[in-house]
């Protein structure tokens, strides 16, 4: 069982990753609250494998390293949720267990977009800040004044000081506009509105984030000073000071017309010109709230009604298998087509093996297809009924489809890879495509140029890169002079991106952008990392070991040794530049393990760790001087630092060893 929660939990940090980081979901909400649901049932019902860190014990995660961080004065929760009526009575229920007074509910629509915490004082907007992971956020402020409807100043008679969240979103209408601007300029188009919203609130640029007219409702009050006990008379409040807030929320009597309000939305959601993925069911009473209270995660006194994604079922015809940039081969079904939600479907995404045997389909079957708010489809079942006895399992090729190299399947993975990393044609394109991305090498080219340039010969590897020469790319299609040297110069410019840039642009696997800073901070050279072993590796924080042996088996590679060379010898940086001067060197030689909660964030600490001079380490060995332990530190962590001899300190002890420094 130990292995299965372990799989789910991979599984979700997968897809938070995706979902957060990325930007670029593969999964349906439906799908994801499943196996987030099997997950928690699971840890339930086996307590020994408990973890504090399992994905079921956070909310994901949307920080960017590039932004400041603040602290939420009030930790940003999310709500607890549910697909099914009859959760929604025992929500009631429990409701009226705790509250023996007549109460109402407020209903309000569910939006689905980016949720943003906003800070006012005397007036003024202070802060806009991101849920991040529901304690610190990112600090979206100068994003934020660009949004016509946030007020910057306001009107009337608000309180001093106070906070009011909301949902940053895209209308369709806005959503569509956008993604036909970047297909026209060959960009990848965003998902659905959700994601193009939070992806444009962590743009770096705040006058390109003005050009995106994104909009927001606001939806909670936090203040001690509230005219009102009613949230609903609050919100129709905040509307006067300048807020936008939606005029589709009610309250209700009782959980039958909170039944009616969705039945209502169900049908008429479709005419909304925004994405709502369900409804929110509040108590209206700040004062009964209080009594009810928080759970860890959530609060006692809502929960949102979350509608299913629009199915329908039609016949599978067949499986194209399409090979990534990292090998990983993923099943396409071909199917008939159908009209769903507005577009006709003709594919659909099946996954992985897995994901076949999981809902046993079969060619010829009929299969439910789900479109959530994603543009790519899912096959979510099968409808057996409709079976015919001669439908065939689908037996996964073991074949690459594309260079014929035997397929691969490492144990706990759920893809299968073509290993061909070197001469796989559509591993060759995605690597290049990669590597001269905007985050990457930031090469001024796209998906038909690298074709291009593959299909005449001219790239093989990445390192070919620095021997294209503008007289080569001359009046191949579409390439005239001025073109040609254009992207000569965007390839020689990028010589000089810096060497964490460089790290992620190799797309080892494994080594997103983060890693590849995490890295880079702690080796500052290709050679020095290069030589580190396994267990150097996996003393790194944060550095786990699936990215230790990635690294491993990639710099053992003779091709990937010869291209490394290539581009060493190209003139690409590997080194770090200085990083910011050390403010002292206190602390230099000393490694350190922080662990446990503590007053300041444990990142802090971490940075005044390395501020000083010294190391953080992920894992307790003979090497660690210091075990900062606040609380909550595992017993486990104790023992082995009592064990090997390393001074546990506290927090307080951490910050007199500084002098000072950080009270
Ligand atoms: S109230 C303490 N009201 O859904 C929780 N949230 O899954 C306060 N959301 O974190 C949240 N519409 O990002 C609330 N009318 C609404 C909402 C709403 C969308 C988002 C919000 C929240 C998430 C919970």
């Amino acid at each position: 069982m130990k292995e299965k929660i372990e799989a789910l939990r991979w599984e979700l940090n997968q897809h938070n990753y995706l979902y957060y980081a990325e930007n670029q979901p593969v999964i349906s909400d439906f799908n994801y609250d499943m196996l987030m649901q099997e997950l928690i049932e699971l840890e339930n019902k086996y307590p020994e494998y408990k973890d504090a860190n399992s994905p079921s014990a956070r909310v994901g995660d949307d920080r960017n390293v590039e932004f400041e961080q603040i602290k939420h004065k009030n930790p940003m929760l999310s709500l607890g949720n549910t697909y099914s009526k009859e959760e929604l009575r025992d929500f009631d229920m429990r409701v009226k267990k705790l509250i023996d007074s007549e109460f109402r509910y407020v209903c309000e629509l569910k939006f689905d977009g980016a949720a943003i915490g906003l800070t006012y004082k005397n007036g003024e907007l202070q802060h806009a800040v991101t849920r991040g992971d529901g304690q610190r956020g990112d600090d979206v402020t100068a994003n934020v004044r660009t949004i016509k409807s946030i007020p910057l100043k306001l009107r009337g008679n608000y309180p001093e000081e106070f906070e009011i969240r909301g949902e940053i979103f895209l209308s369709h209408r806005i959503f569509e506009q956008l993604n036909k601007e970047r297909e026209k300029v060959g960009k990848t188009v965003f998902a659905n509105p959700r994601n193009a919203a939070s992806g444009s609130l962590k743009m770096l640029n705040s006058a390109r984030v003005a050009q995106r007219e994104l909009d927001c409702f606001l939806y909670y009050l936090l203040s001690d000073k509230l005219p009102y006990d009613s949230h609903y008379q609050n919100i129709m409040e905040a509307k006067t000071w300048g807020f936008k807030v939606s005029e589709h929320s009610q309250t209700a009597a009782n959980i039958e017309e909170v039944f009616e309000y969705i039945a209502h939305w169900e049908r008429e959601r479709e005419k909304l010109p925004f994405d709502i993925d369900g409804i929110v069911v509040k108590v209206d009473s700040l004062r009964l709230q209080a009594e009810l209270g928080f759970t860890a995660k959530s609060p006692r006194w809502a929960i949102s009604y979350k509608f299913k994604a629009e199915q329908l079922t039609t016949e599978l015809l067949s499986i194209d298998y399409q090979v990534g940039r990292t090998g990983s081969v993923t099943p396409v079904a071909n199917l008939a087509p159908v009209l769903l939600a507005g577009t006709t479907v003709k594919r659909a995404s099946l996954h992985n093996a897995d994901q076949i045997e999981l809902l046993d389909i079969r060619l010829g079957d009929y299969v439910y297809v789900e479109k959530g708010g994603e543009i790519i489809p899912k096959i979510v079942g099968v409808d057996k009924s409709l079976r015919k006895p001669d439908n065939q399992p689908i037996s996964f090729i073991e074949n690459c489809p594309e260079c014929g190299t035997k397929l691969v399947r490492e144990a706990g993975e759920a893809n299968h890879y073509c290993p061909n990393e070197t001469d796989c044609p559509p591993q060759i394109k995605g690597k290049i495509e990669h590597f001269i991305s905007r985050k990457a090498m930031n090469i001024a080219a796209g998906e038909a140029t690298v074709a291009l340039l593959y299909e005449a010969g001219f790239l093989k590897n990445t390192g070919d890169l620095y021997r294209l020469t503008a007289r080569q790319i001359t009046g191949l299609e579409r390439f005239a002079e001025k073109s040609a040297q254009n992207l000569i110069e965007s390839i020689e410019k990028s010589k000089e991106v810096p060497f964490e840039k460089v790290l992620y642009a190799l797309g080892i696997r494994y080594i997103g952008q983060t890693v590849a800073k995490k890295l880079v901070a702690h080796f500052a050279s290709l050679q020095a990392l290069q030589a580190a072993n396994f267990e150097q590796l996996i003393e790194v924080d944060e550095i786990g070991e699936k990215v230790a042996q990635s690294l491993i088996s990639y710099f053992e590679n003779e091709e990937n040794a010869a291209l490394l060379q290539s581009l060493q010898a190209a003139g690409l940086q590997f080194e770090a530049v200085a990083k910011e001067e050390p403010k002292s060197l206190i602390l230099s030689d000393l490694k350190f393990v922080v662990s446990g909660t503590f007053s300041l964030p444990r990142n802090e600490i971490k940075a005044l760790i390395e501020q000083h001079g010294g190391k953080n380490l992920s894992a307790i060995s003979k090497k660690t001087n210091y075990l900062i332990s606040g609380e909550k530190t595992g017993a486990s962590k104790l023992a082995k630092a009592q064990k090997l001899g390393v001074r546990i300190i506290s927090e307080q002890e951490f910050l007199a060893l500084l002098g000072g420094i950080g009270d």
